[in-house]
């Protein structure tokens, strides 16, 4: 049984997506997860994109020490030497360079004609190659690109010392059959393929990127490119655990393993969803909230009597947790610890001494706290942790007669407390004004969406928003059982992601 190589490109595709920027302790955390999920690659960022993504890389490659980190490069020297200062430390480094081959993308981007590109291919390789053994080549928009050409450039860049060569259908143009024909074509006509691994990377503009990517690897690839949720560029990638659960139900057809814990893919979806800022939809296969769940009575009378009637899939080989223990306000801080383990969260002392006590708070307002309160509640801790400003406290007065009025009070990085007020329209509008007297940085809310995180009135409430300032969008996230807190926390998150942008662009 063949082995698929499992490449995860959350954090450089999927952090392309329009309003999911991370921060640099974010693409770590996140790293994290996906070496505990087991990944085999992780595309840790694109180096000369920004010098945020030069630091994730580098902090990545010096911490992540299993899989292997890769690093995204133009066909240029300077981007090449980017990305190699940025991995430089990493266990197993790797360069992953990619050039336009289509004609669309030659005439209209690039204005080279075919054998100038064939020539930079080869030659950024060699120059990859000079650093470091594991080279990655990418002929972009190859889906497009007359195949005889792509047969060509593979050769000449496998010839130079690339050790993967990865096809993208970058525009979600395919269709299963002709990118399966595209795969089984390569296979057979490169003469030098048998050295290297083929990869395929599937965008979903049309819905069908994880089809694409199962018929490619059906017909011979061996590596798949994803993210966690299909997160990425415009429809987003192919989703990682749809791939990965479809090989492994279906591994009767596709005879393929791959290296992936299975039982770390909610808690991997859950943290992505949660540092983007981006939802997972209901319906969503594997990871969704209804993923799992029978509404009809014929299917729940099914399932009662045995799974395999309507359910192809065990939810706890994908992670999702089966509670046995239910929190209250009578439960111990080893009991919360145990739960936060059983979740697979790993916090310092203090942190867990901090969530701790917000969970005492939050028991003596609800009577059971469910393990997404607690998910919720760890969320909003790990957001804290990299705050330029904290909000303090919050009042606001409203009602059908009054002119909604706040008041809040932050404390600043150097610790000054700073104390304002302000009318709105509405409580939330006071909010946002009275913060922003005081910290003072143009920004446009352009979303604001709040949902409960369990059914129930005394539920936490969720609330989303994001906000753009010189046209570059910052997501942020609040909980709290109050949706005025929760929402004056979303805010004050994602002001303190802009502001965080803000220093890095200064210290340059
Ligand atoms: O979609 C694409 O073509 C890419 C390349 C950089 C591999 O993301
Ligand atoms: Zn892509």
């Amino acid at each position: 049984m063949d082995k698929v190589v499992i490449f995860d490109t959350t954090l450089r595709d999927g952090e392309q997506a329009a309003g999911g920027t991370l921060n640099v302790q974010e693409k770590l955390e996140i790293a994290k997860q996906l070496d505990k999920l087991g990944v085999d690659v992780i595309e840790a960022g694109f180096p000369i994109s920004s010098p945020s993504d030069f630091e994730a890389v580098r902090l990545i490659a010096k911490e992540i020490r299993r899989p292997v980190i890769c690093a995204l490069s133009h066909a240029n020297a300077e981007a090449i030497d980017s990305a190699w200062q940025a991995i430089e430390e990493a266990s197993r480094p790797r360069i992953h360079v990619f050039l336009s081959a289509s004609d669309i993308h030659l005439l209209y981007q690039l204005g080279k004609d075919r054998r100038e590109i064939l020539e930079l291919s080869r030659d950024m390789v060699a120059r990859a190659k000079k650093y470091v053994d594991d080279v990655e080549f990418s002929p972009m928009d190859a889906s497009r690109t007359e195949p005889a050409y792509i047969y060509q450039i593979l050769e000449a860049v496998i010839e130079a010392g690339a050790t993967t060569v990865n096809i993208p259908d970058t525009v979600g143009y395919a269709t299963a059959q002709e990118f399966g024909d595209l795969i089984e074509g390569i296979l057979e006509h490169v003469p030098n393929i048998q050295r290297v691994v083929v990869s395929v990377h599937c965008h979903n503009d049309l819905g069908l990127a994880v089809a694409n990517s199962l018929e490619a690897l059906r017909r011979g690839a061996r590596q798949v490119e994803c993210t966690v949720n299909g997160i990425g560029e415009r429809a987003g990638n192919a989703s990682l655990e749809e791939i990965v659960m479809a090989l492994k139900t279906r591994n009767d057809f596709f005879q393929l393993t791959t290296n992936v814990d299975t039982t770390q893919i909610y808690k991997a979806s859950r943290l992505v969803s949660e540092l983007t800022g981006f939802l997972v939809q209901p319906n969503k296969a594997i990871v969704g909230t209804n993923a799992f769940r029978h509404q009809s009575g014929i299917h729940q009378d099914g399932v009662i009597k045995r799974a395999i009637t309507y359910e192809i899939m065990d939810p706890r080989s994908v992670g999702i947790p089966a509670s046995s223990l239910v929190l209250g306000k009578l439960s111990g801080r080893h009991a919360f610890k145990e739960r936060l383990a059983e979740l697979g969260y790993s916090l310092d002392d203090e942190a867990i001494n901090h969530t701790f006590q917000v969970f005492k708070e939050l028991a003596e307002k609800k009577k059971e706290i469910s393990d997404r309160d607690i998910e919720s509640l760890v969320a909003e801790e790990l957001r804290t942790t990299s705050e330029v400003y904290h909000l303090d406290h919050v009042e606001v007065s409203c009602g059908d007669h009054n002119i909604p009025t706040a008041t809040v009070r932050l404390i600043a990085p150097d610790g000054q407390i700073l104390a304002d007020a302000a009318l709105g329209t509405g409580p939330v509008d006071a909010v946002y004004k009275a913060i922003n007297r005081i910290v003072r940085v143009p920004n446009r809310l352009t979303e604001f969406a709040v949902k409960s995180v369990t059914e129930g009135i005394d539920a936490i409430g969720e609330v989303l928003i994001r906000i753009e300032s010189d046209d570059v969008t910052y997501t942020g996230r609040g909980a709290a059982t109050d949706i005025i807190v929760a929402s004056a926390k979303a805010y004050m998150n994602a002001l303190n992601r802009l502001l965080a942008v803000k220093k890095q662009r200064k210290n340059r």
